[in-house]
């Protein structure tokens, strides 16, 4: 139906008040409840979570935990990413993705990772043309009634961590940064 229009989309940040409409995606694309821990941290994640809307209608969202590593770096974490079937293949999937990916390089964050099933080659296929890569493989990993118990893979990408700037004395080391710092990142950082 919409095969090579160019259709105007813009991204939303996720708030107690359309936190509905991911519900709704997430029924709609994945066909399966998420826990509220999931949308605890979806909205915990500040701007690293995003609604895709195309006139009024949500058509896609990216999801996003912050977590911290043993070493004390911080990671960024994929719960899901999925558009609307209609609106698949209009680079939708690649606005959600660059804007996580310039985020979260912009926080010099080092690392961005997500699981898929492994049976998924479009999703994969989306993954790798973005560098991620196959970093791990866990037998059984997805269990559903429906498609029964399936592996899942680990897709990593490494992100080039910019030397922090000194900032000059009396200066709010936040003040000059270019997006909108999300409270869970700060928070993890510290
Ligand atoms: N087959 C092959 N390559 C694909 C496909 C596909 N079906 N879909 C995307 N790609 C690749 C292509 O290289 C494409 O570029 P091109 O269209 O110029 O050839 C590129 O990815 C970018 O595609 P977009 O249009 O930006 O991606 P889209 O908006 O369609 O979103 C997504 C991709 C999110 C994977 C979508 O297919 C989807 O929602 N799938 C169902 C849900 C899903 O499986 N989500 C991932 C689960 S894993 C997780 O959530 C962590």
């Amino acid at each position: 139906m919409l095969l090579g229009q160019e259709i105007s989309i813009y991204l939303v940040r996720l708030i107690d008040d359309n936190l509905t409409q991911l519900k709704k995606l997430n029924d709609d694309i994945f066909s399966r409840q998420y826990s509220d821990r999931y949308y605890a941290d979806a909205l915990a994640s500040g701007e690293l979570t995003k609604l895709a809307y195309h006139n009024y209608t949500c058509v896609g969202a990216i999801a996003c935990r912050c977590e911290k590593k043993e070493d004390g770096a911080v990671r960024v974490y994929i719960m899901t990413l999925g558009v609307l079937a209609p609106y698949r293949r209009l680079g939708i999937g690649t606005r959600l993705m660059n804007h996580v990916l310039d985020l979260s390089s912009k926080e010099n964050i080092s690392e961005v990772y997500l699981h898929v099933v492994a049976d998924n080659g479009d999703a994969i296929n989306f993954y790798k043309k973005f560098g991620f890569e196959k970093t791990e493989t866990i037998g059984n990993y997805y269990r559903s009634s429906e498609s029964g118990v399936k592996d899942g893979y680990v897709f990593t990408k490494r992100l080039v961590i910019v030397k922090e700037q000194e900032v000059p004395e009396g200066k709010d080391a936040n003040t000059d940064k270019k997006c909108e710092t999300s409270s869970a990142l700060l928070k993890l950082k510290r």
